[in-house]
């Protein structure tokens, strides 16, 4: 394959991937990843950010807790809620599976050989709503390169939820907040397409609502 072609492949073929060995993941592999998080841009290329490598097993067996206590607060509710709005066939199957499938990294969370914490300084008044958008590139960027490398990895933030406690076990000082944690290991499935809205539902031309084709 050519390699933009590859890149392409890698672009469409990067899914959550939430069941994961144990194994561990070698750390030139996660040294790979980490240099495709820090070739992100950021506002004003400030790099103001920071990220943790967890693998120490009691660090996350304290804050799978608090992310478990999400899914039964936040997530679990939210999705129960689209499942009993849908009638039965393929969209809900898929979504039970979907959900299946959080559920299962939600409980095994601290199992997973491997997380990357990504990190922002927002300063001491927690940053703004646009915030964000200086650190999730440097998450796509992991995202990516831990799948060219046969990884699996997921984007996950529902710890914020948590946020102070979470940010506290990893000794963050003030003013820096983290917005992402990725685990990452050995992929148990396969990586498959991404399954998408098309084009023609998400692209407008000139103005909201006229075609683009
Ligand atoms: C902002 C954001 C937050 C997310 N948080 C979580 C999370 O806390 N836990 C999780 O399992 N997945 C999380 N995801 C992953 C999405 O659920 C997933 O990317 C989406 O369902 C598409 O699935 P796919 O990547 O397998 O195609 C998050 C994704 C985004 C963009």
């Amino acid at each position: 394959m050519e390699d933009d072609a590859r890149l392409f492949d890698i672009i469409h073929t990067t899914r959550a991937m939430r069941r994961l060995k144990p194994d561990p993941v070698p750390d030139e592999l996660i040294r790979k990843i980490l240099e495709a998080a820090r070739s992100a841009p950021s506002g004003g290329n400030a790099q103001q950010w920071g990220f943790i490598v967890v693998k120490d097993r009691p660090v996350k067996e304290r804050i799978q807790p608090l992310y478990e206590q999400a899914w039964d607060e936040v997530a679990w509710p939210h999705y129960k809620a689209r499942l009993d709005r849908m009638e039965p066939g393929p969209e809900k199957d898929t979504l039970v599976r979907q959900i299946d499938a959080v559920e299962h990294l939600t409980r095994h969370f601290h199992e997973v050989p491997v997380w990357i914490v990504a990190c922002l300084e927002v300063g001491r008044d927690g940053g703004n709503p646009g915030s964000g958008a200086s650190i999730y590139p440097a998450v796509q960027n992991m995202l990516l390169a831990a799948r060219a490398l046969g990884l699996g990895a997921t984007l996950t933030t529902r710890h914020m939820a948590h946020g102070k406690e979470v940010d506290a076990v990893l000794g963050l000082p003030d003013g820096v907040r983290s917005f992402a944690i990725v685990p990452i290991g050995y992929p148990k499935g396969r990586f498959g397409p991404v399954r998408r809205r098309p084009l023609d539902e998400l692209v407008h031309l000139d103005r909201w609502g006229a075609a683009y084709r």
